[in-house]
This record gives C-alpha cells, structure tokens and sequence, in this order.
C-alpha cells in the first residue's frame, strides 16, 4: 500500500483499524491508529521507520510488491518502540546489507530488542544524509519524545518533519491529511495523545519546539508517525504543543471516583452540582473509574483546573480503580493544579487522607482535608457535601 505525497515522498505503512487498545492495556485507541512509515526516492532511496511486529511481513513483502525492497539505500530508525521498529528484523533478514540510521540511543534500545547486529550508523543533531537532487534529510534528537532515542528528521526541498511520534494521533483513517478529517475527532485524539503519553515531558516539548523554531526551516508538511499527516497549516499542532506544553488547564473541574454502594457516587452528583452552580461558567466532568474509559479521565484530568477524587474507605485503603488510576495521574507529572480527596466510610474512614497523600506525591496543590461522610449520606451529609463543593469552587 503506498500513498504519494510529493513526486519522491510516499507513506508505506498500516493502517491498523482493529486496535482498540495500545502500550499493552494502557491506552484506548477507540478510533484504531497508524503506523506511519515512508519512502524517500531521489537518487538515494530511504525508508523512515517501519510498522508494528505483527504486520512486518505484510509490510516487506509490500516494499517488495512496489519495487522498493530492493532499491533501498538506507533506513533511518527514528524511533525504537516496537509500534516503529516491529518490522525492521523482518525487513532486514531480506536485506542484511542495509545501514540503519539511529541515534546512539537507538542502537541501545534497538539491540535490547531485537538483539541483533546490524549495520548502525550513529546520527545526532545537525548530521545529514545526502539523499542527491540537492536535497539531504537533517537529523535532530527528540530524546524523551517519546523515548530517550527518539528523533526527527527534516527533508530539505520538499521542507517535510518527520517527526515520528510528536504531532501524532491514534487515529485511522484512508483520507491521510490533516484537512480531510473532522476536525473534532481528530483534535480530540490529538489531546487525548498528548495527555496519556506526553504530559510528563513538557518542558522538552518546549524546549525541542523552540530549538527546531529558532531554525526558521520552511515546514510545508509535519509527517508524524501516527495518524494523519499536517500540510494544511502544518505548524498549527505545535502551537497547540506550546500551549499543552506549559502547564495546561481550562477552567474545567474533574471529578474521578468509585463507589461500592452509591455513598460516594452520591458525594460526588452533589459536589459537581455545586460548583456547576457556584461557578456556571466552569465545566463539570465526571468519571466512575471503574465504569469510564481511563485515558479518557486522564484527558479531563489534564483539561481541567483542578480535580476531586474519591472512594469509600475499603481495608483502611481505597477502590482499586481509583488507586490504578491515581498510579496513572502520579506518573504523568501533571503541574499547576489543585485538588481535593472525599469519600464515604463505615468505621474507620481513611480514605481522603490516603487519596490527599497520593494526590500530593502526585504534584497537586491540596486546597484542603478533604470531606468525608459516615455510611449512605443523609440529607444533612448530602446538605454539607453541596457547601463542600461550593467551598471548593472558591478555592480554586
Ligand atoms: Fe509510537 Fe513511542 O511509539
């Protein structure tokens, strides 16, 4: 399968719609996903990255059916996650011959993969490779975007970023540009992309982003390596990256929790009506994390202000799915939000300090104690959880 993007640029990868979920069980891709890989063919022909393992003979044998397995001069591994790299035994086992290009890190991860001994070649940033037409792609490492080898490389003349996984969405479609596809579901799996996956390296976003503008390079197209590809207004994602990038919040509460019989559940309808009507113009989003789609939590988590987390007190800990979730929200290293913990308890009643201790590890600024409430909530609980809320939506 090849599509054409320019005379000597074509995407060669997969689009995969049955994925429904990606990183093992982590993250939920309800609109399946791409493993974008492309050819370069000017008077050097390049492959830039290759598709997941389970599709790599699919992917040779394809190079193959369109004459490229053997024309092949280079292949430039951007990225050693198995989503990019899956292919590259396959590809190299029918041409051991062939040099692959990656940073010095990309030789670790690829090695600790797939063990073998192939021909590397050592790149960082500023180096080239000479494609001829007077045209060379420029190499910059991306280390953390996503893992410590990840890069990107610049396509002169045809002015094209392949950026591998910055930029990127899970998100299938046969259309492949950013102006073909709806606009909401794509900006919403952009958001979604970044929240899950990226939220932690922040401050290399922005400090890769300003290192690739103070380059001033014309970017005609930003070619990711999932999902479609940016011509029209191909800069207009990484303005929102900038934006993500620097502590990112909207004036949006979330409010995660589980319940075992509607005690907490009922604490959390009550809170949420009254900062909605405390505060109309903040948006209000619940999650039962047991019930919803967690990435999706983690999204409103990272659009939102500030979050309330609760879970009756069970075994003088919390509910699994609040405990797996709050491991999730530690490890992204959200900054610039406030938060709060509540819950319902029989006896003994732990559960807003256990979530206050995981929210604070977790870089939230705790606006409080927290509120509990003893048994089902009573009319005078239900009465005290509403001015809790109220409270709440001053202090934040
Ligand atoms: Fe799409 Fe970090 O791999």
């Amino acid at each position: 399968m090849r599509k054409t993007l320019t005379p000597t640029v074509s995407w060669v990868g997969k689009t995969d719609w049955e994925l429904t979920r990606f990183h093992g069980d982590e993250y939920s891709t309800h609109k399946g996903s791409s493993y974008n890989s492309y050819v370069v063919e000017e008077e050097k022909t390049v492959l830039i990255d290759t598709v997941w393992l389970p599709y790599a003979k699919e992917f040779v044998d394809n190079l193959e059916a369109e004459g490229l397995l053997a024309k092949l001069d280079a292949v430039i591994a951007q990225h050693a996650e198995i989503d990019h790299s899956g292919a590259l035994p396959e590809l190299l086992r029918r041409r051991p011959d062939l040099p692959v290009y990656c940073t010095a890190n990309g030789v670790k991860s690829l090695k600790g993969h797939y063990h073998g001994n192939w021909d590397f070649h050592v790149v960082k940033t500023g180096d080239e490779y000479a494609l001829g037409n007077g045209k060379k792609l420029v190499f910059v490492e991306a280390p953390m975007l996503h893992w410590p080898d990840s890069m990107f490389s610049y396509m002169t003349g045809d002015a094209i970023l392949f950026s591998n996984d910055a930029f990127g969405q899970h998100y299938a479609s046969e259309r492949y540009y950013n102006d073909l596809v709806d606009q909401d579901e794509l900006y919403s799996e952009c958001i979604k992309y970044y929240a899950n996956i990226l939220t932690p390296f922040s401050a290399l976003v922005k400090a890769k982003i300003e290192q690739v503008l103070s380059l001033n390079l014309p970017v005609a197209m930003i070619a990711t390596s999932h999902g479609v590809i940016w011509r029209d207004n191909p800069t207009q994602i990484v303005q929102k990256y900038m934006e993500w990038a620097q502590d990112y919040k909207e004036d949006r509460v979330t409010i995660l929790y589980d319940t075992m019989w509607q005690g907490t559940r009922i604490l959390a309808d009550t809170m949420a009506k009254a900062i909605s009507e405390a505060s109309p113009s903040t948006t209000v989003v619940l999650h039962c994390l047991s019930k919803s789609d967690k990435n999706d939590a983690i999204t409103d988590v990272f659009r939102s202000k500030a979050i309330l987390v609760g879970s009756p007190t069970i075994g003088k800990g919390i509910l699994t799915a609040v405990a797996g979730s709050m491991e999730q929200i530690k490890g992204l290293r959200f900054k610039g939000k406030k938060a709060a913990a509540f819950g319902c308890y029989g006896w003994s009643g732990e559960s807003p300090k256990v979530i206050s201790e995981l929210l604070k590890d977790s870089g939230f600024e705790l606006v409080d104690d927290g509120f509990k409430a003893l048994w089902n909530p009573d009319k005078d609980a239900i009465a005290s959880a509403y001015e809790y809320g109220k409270a709440f939506a001053a202090k934040i």
